[in-house]
């Protein structure tokens, strides 16, 4: 082990803790956190602003270890021997004016290994102040993430392929299959008309399970933005009911609106009616034939529209009610499965519902039928 005046901590306080035994000046002490800095997997290396250059006057070995330099290649240099001609990264302007103002930062910026390769190192830089406050070093923790942010990409990838390669060519045929079935390309003969109505029914389940992933896909990126004004929420009843008359007419499902008297909202409306048209479908779907969907709108307070839907479906167990909200969780019963759907519809709709700060949630009798339900505030 070198010996500890080699890593040139300047003052005790490096190691002052107030939540532990430790104690500054034990030399015991402060080998166990030289061992302990020594073990570390990340890579660590302390530096010195007073000597020209601010340059590295410690690594550990993880540091060696990351980049494939030995510890002599290492001390006396500053950090950026780790970059390459892209110096232009923001990460390294904001690593430059933090370390100008004395502050911390956590970022992820491309280095290079002494063989050339290119790792995504996770770098937290941390000033180290001595007792008057003064900055007397700076500790820099280093991870390498390359594994991570590859894997990103190749979901950013994926998604992409899935937006242009798959949505863009399906909303094509499903137009197409919609001219043949509302008699806008011409009159096709019974049998093929039946057949145009399965294609028709398959091409809208596949798009909207594409808009669910892509839905998904920004919300957890907290890139869905709402784009809110003011509208008459019985118009999204009537909408939804439009939208799903042809589905619940096939189950044999009654469709039936009840509008209280209410006021105006100020939400988006297109996902409100996205949230309530997926409300409805689920129930239409678990709905036994020739029994009835009840939608409601009611306004149970001058600022809260509820929307509820009823079903006379096969009801929820309550200790299946806690999976309904969360992503790719589908109940279990061989029923449910048989149901189809990408098992995000709810869990999309709590968020959209959420982003506008409301509530969502469900009640349900098994044998009789559930309700589930929505209130947005303005
Ligand atoms: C403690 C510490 C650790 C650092 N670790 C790294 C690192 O691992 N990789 C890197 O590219 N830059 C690292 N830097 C940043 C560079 O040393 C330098 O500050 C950065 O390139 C911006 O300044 P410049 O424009 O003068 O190069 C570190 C800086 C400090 C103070």
């Amino acid at each position: 082990m070198p010996d500890e005046k080699d890593i040139e901590l300047k003052s005790p306080a490096i190691v002052e803790n107030h939540h532990s035994d430790f104690l500054p000046g034990r030399s015991d002490h402060l080998a166990i956190l030289f061992r302990a800095v020594e073990c570390a997997r990340n890579g660590i290396v302390i530096t010195d602003p007073s000597r020209a250059d601010n340059p590295i006057i410690y690594a550990n070995p993880a540091f060696s270890q990351l980049t494939g330099y030995a510890t002599e290649q290492i001390i006396g240099r500053n950090c950026r021997f780790l970059q390459r001609d892209d110096r232009e990264q923001v990460a390294v302007k904001e690593i430059r004016e933090a370390i100008n103002k004395e502050m911390p930062i956590t970022t992820i910026l491309k280095n290079y290994k002494r063989n050339g390769a290119l790792f995504w190192n996770e770098l937290t830089i941390s000033p180290v102040r001595d007792d008057h406050g003064r900055v007397i070093n700076f500790v820099g923790v280093q991870n390498d993430v390359t594994a991570r942010i590859d894997s990103e990409r190749r979901v950013q990838e994926f998604y992409s392929v899935i937006s242009h390669e798959l949505r863009t060519p399906l909303s094509s045929i499903h137009g197409a299959l919609t001219a043949i079935e509302d008699g806008t390309a011409g009159r096709v003969n019974a049998q093929v008309m039946r057949l145009i109505k399965i294609a028709v029914d398959n091409s809208t389940r596949l798009m909207r399970l594409i808009n669910d992933i892509l839905d998904w896909k920004k919300l957890e990126a907290g890139k869905f933005k709402l784009s809110l004004a003011n509208f008459d929420p019985g118009n999204t009843v009537d909408s939804v009911i439009n939208e799903l008359q042809a589905m619940a007419e096939t189950k044999g499902v009654q469709l039936v609106s009840r509008i209280m008297p209410h006021h105006e909202v100020f939400a988006d409306q297109d996902r409100i009616i996205q949230v309530l048209s997926n409300l409805t479908a689920n129930a239409i779907k678990f709905s036994p034939p020739n029994s009835r969907v009840i939608i409601t709108l009611e306004a149970p307070a001058r600022d809260t529209i509820r929307f509820s839907v009823s079903d006379n479906g096969p009801g929820i167990p309550s200790e299946q009610m806690d999976k309904l909200f969360v992503r790719f969780q589908q109940l279990d019963s061989s029923d449910t499965r048989k149901k189809g759907g990408s098992g995000l519809g709810l869990a999309i709709s709590k968020a959209i519902v959420e982003l506008h700060g409301g509530n969502i949630g469900v009640s349900s009798v098994v044998g009789e039928g559930s309700s589930f339900w929505f209130e947005i505030f303005s």
